[in-house]
């Protein structure tokens, strides 16, 4: 009998990755193997995003082309999961209608039972039950052979209810998975030669806050630190107003806590920010970023920030670009607002014209390219630590590696390094890149 193939496509977010990843786990136990080529998969599965408008479209245009390929196979199995699922339910079958099911984002766990359903009987399957346990969380999707990074889902959820976002509406309440299911996870993952987890949730700072048996996100990190494959530890995402001075002092204690954080700031207006209902001023956000780089000088700092919210002025853009002048962040993702069904922002009423929101977007991102070309040419002639983690996309003798700040270094160097430890000097910086020439494998060094 012919393979059984299955196609995955993932939009969106580092959770909606590892969602994916998830999905790809249970299908291989159901005997499917994963292909790049979606013309010959006997079952395709699109995980949505809904965060921003764009994600919508362009998961739309893509089932029309695949409806295509049903007509040339009709026994073509069609699924889309994630939040743009949750969030349309059964909606979708009527917007699409060669798709056979709908699973949301809590019913991961439930695709061999859908999946068996629709074999048996070819009918339609919506799945969008909030389900209050961790079943999908707890997947274990076993990481390529080759991989030295995996992120670790700890907590799904989110209860902050930012105004424009509507991830707590389609993702649920804050839930946190269990410290001891974490860390047998993390030692398995070690085992099979992870050397960097990244732990995934919409609020990390809020850890073990349903758990009632004293975790905290600071705690979970030390203890991860313990297990000894584990050569680096990040996280993400972190809200700005719960970073807790415990959690900003364990970027100076512990060795193995990555040197960067990801701290969306969303807006420099505190007018804005309070619109959004985020929960701290800018004066409070840069308190922290000082005092981040006072006790860890070398860290890099990332964030995601929104123009053109409802009501944003000139002038509360014009706070946002002297904010981003003042904090110089590393590199950041930005976003024009996009309005949002359910969200407590769709009701505000004066909307910025869509060109507005470009045009602010556009010097935004231009005032970014310099600061992060700036904050990378710094580090140029400096020893950096990376952990390889393959071969660069650029030049097959190349390896490439993060430094501990997340930016990328590209170098000549021999697979053998891959996994490893090394000491790079930056020899050039780009915007997206920096490159560098091996000093030292410090693992060797370690030997020796
Ligand atoms: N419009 C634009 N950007 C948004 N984000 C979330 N919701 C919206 C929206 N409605 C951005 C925020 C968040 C990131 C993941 O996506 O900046 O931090
Ligand atoms: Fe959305 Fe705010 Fe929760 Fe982030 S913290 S997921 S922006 S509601």
């Amino acid at each position: 009998m012919r393979n059984k193939y299955f196609y995955i496509q993932t939009f969106g977010c580092q959770m909606n990755v590892h969602d994916s990843e998830q999905i790809a786990a249970l299908l291989a136990a159901e005997g499917y193997e994963q292909s790049s080529n979606m013309n010959i998969a006997d079952l395709i599965i699109l995980n949505t995003c809904s965060i921003r408008e764009k994600a919508e479209q362009k998961v739309l245009s893509q089932l029309g082309r695949i409806e295509k390929l049903k007509k040339q196979n009709p026994g073509l199995i069609i699924g889309v999961g994630g939040c743009l699922a949750q969030h349309l339910g059964t909606k979708f079958h009527k917007k699409v209608r060669s798709l056979d099911f709908v699973f949301g984002t809590h019913s991961i766990h439930l695709l061999p039972d859908i999946i068996a359903s629709i074999k048996a009987e070819r009918k339609k399957i919506t799945e969008i039950d909030f389900h209050k346990s961790l079943m999908s969380l707890n997947i274990f999707a076993e990481p390529s052979k080759d991989a030295i990074s995996s992120f670790m889902t700890i907590m799904q959820g989110c209860n902050n209810f930012c105004s424009y976002c509507v991830v707590p509406y389609l993702r649920g309440p804050e839930i946190s998975r269990p410290i001891k299911d974490i860390l047998e996870e993390t030692k398995k993952l070690a085992d099979l030669g992870i050397r960097e987890v990244t732990l995934l949730g919409q609020n990390v700072n809020s850890y073990g806050k349903n758990l009632n048996d004293g975790s905290n996100f600071t705690a979970l990190i030390k203890k991860i630190a313990e297990i000894s494959g584990i050569k680096r530890i990040r996280f993400t995402t972190s809200h700005p107003r719960d970073l807790s001075l415990e959690l900003m002092n364990c970027f100076a204690e512990e060795e193995k806590l990555c040197r960067h954080i990801h701290l969306p700031v969303q807006s420099g207006s505190n007018r804005i920010l309070s619109l959004m209902n985020r929960g701290y001023t800018i004066e409070e956000y840069i308190k922290k970023i000082d005092y981040l780089r006072k006790i860890t000088p070398e860290i890099s700092i990332t964030s995601d920030i929104i123009v053109g919210f409802p009501g944003e002025t000139e002038k509360d853009y014009q706070e946002t670009i002297d904010m981003m002048e003042k904090i110089r962040f590393d590199s950041t993702f930005s976003f024009k607002y996009s309005e949002r069904d359910g969200t407590a922002a769709k009701k505000l009423k004066e909307k910025v014209l869509e060109e507005e929101k470009l045009r602010r977007l556009e010097v935004l991102q231009e005032l970014q390219n310099r600061h992060t070309l700036e904050k990378n040419t710094a580090l140029e002639g400096s020893i950096q630590e990376l952990l390889v983690e393959g071969r660069s996309k650029n030049s097959e003798s190349d390896l490439m590696g993060r430094t501990s700040s997340w930016k990328i270094v590209n170098f000549k160097g021999e697979s053998d390094l891959i996994g490893k430890m090394v000491n790079v000097k930056v020899l050039k910086a780009y915007l997206h890149s920096l490159r560098g020439k091996i000093e030292s494998n410090q693992e060797m060094d370690n030997v020796n």
